[in-house]
């Protein structure tokens, strides 16, 4: 495990971009696992811009996202589809057909989280994973549970969850709660992991998850056991440690 310290959130998110751009530029054809929420944003940006600039091109990688909310259409502004087009995908020359979210609008949960299995088998697994880490542990949709659950699997959203999402809805009532997301032993799989957090209410769990025993009931704790695991924080997310 790597901890890299960053200033504050612009220079978390351009050390995390260097290191997805130099993944992109020594292997061409990579597969990248990405992450929704707020925390990746600025190294969205940060990838745009010298996506712009002609500094990084994504035409060969393949993507694969962490998760999805169950029930939710692609069209849906807060899905997970849309927010990595917003983001990302409309703004750089990734080939659509190389985009994969899992399906939130397929119902039948086995059928949708099988499916997105055997697409990261078929792609050849992950190269760089990026991830955030939930104020009470959980990685992709991995909330706090008695067991690591391994492929791709429906999760129903904790509380804690359904109140940090709720910002991005009218009200907690309109959150989804239910939810796909890979599971651990995909994560753990990626080749290499790459983990961001910002501010003050990441630092307890930063200090339980990677200086605390591995246990599911802190998911991101497994990570501790990654062979290649870095953690990008800024100053506030790593006061604690
Ligand atoms: C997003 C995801 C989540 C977030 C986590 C942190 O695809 O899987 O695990 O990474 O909830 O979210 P933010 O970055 O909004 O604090």
């Amino acid at each position: 495990m790597r901890i890299i310290r960053a200033k504050d959130y612009d220079d978390m998110s351009r050390k995390a971009a260097n290191i997805i751009s130099a993944q992109v530029i020594m292997k061409p054809d990579c597969v990248l696992g990405l992450a929704t929420g707020g925390t990746p944003v600025g190294t969205y940006a940060q990838l745009v811009d010298w996506y712009n600039k002609g500094d990084i091109d994504f035409s060969q990688i393949t993507s694969v996202n962490l998760d999805e909310y169950r029930g939710l259409k692609r069209d849906h502004e807060q899905s997970y589809w849309y927010f990595m087009h917003e983001n990302l995908f409309n703004k750089v020359n990734v080939k659509p057909e190389n985009i994969y979210v899992p399906n939130g609008s397929n119902m039948d949960a086995d059928a949708a989280c099988k499916e997105y299995d055997e697409i990261i088998e078929k792609v050849g697994g992950i190269d760089l994973q990026l991830l955030g880490i939930g104020e009470d542990g959980h990685i992709g949709f991995n909330e706090p549970a008695d067991n690591f659950e391994l492929g791709t699997h429906c999760v129903d959203l904790t509380e804690s969850t359904i109140e940090a999402n709720k910002r991005f809805f009218n009200s907690a009532d309109e959150v989804p709660r239910q939810a796909y997301t890979m599971g651990i032993r995909t994560i753990m799989q990626a080749r290499k992991v790459l983990m961001v957090a910002n501010g003050k209410n990441k630092a307890q769990i930063i200090k339980d998850a990677f200086f605390g025993p591995v246990t599911p009931q802190v998911p991101a704790s497994i990570l501790q056991m990654h062979p290649d695991f870095i953690l990008i924080g800024d100053e506030e997310a790593l006061s604690l440690v």
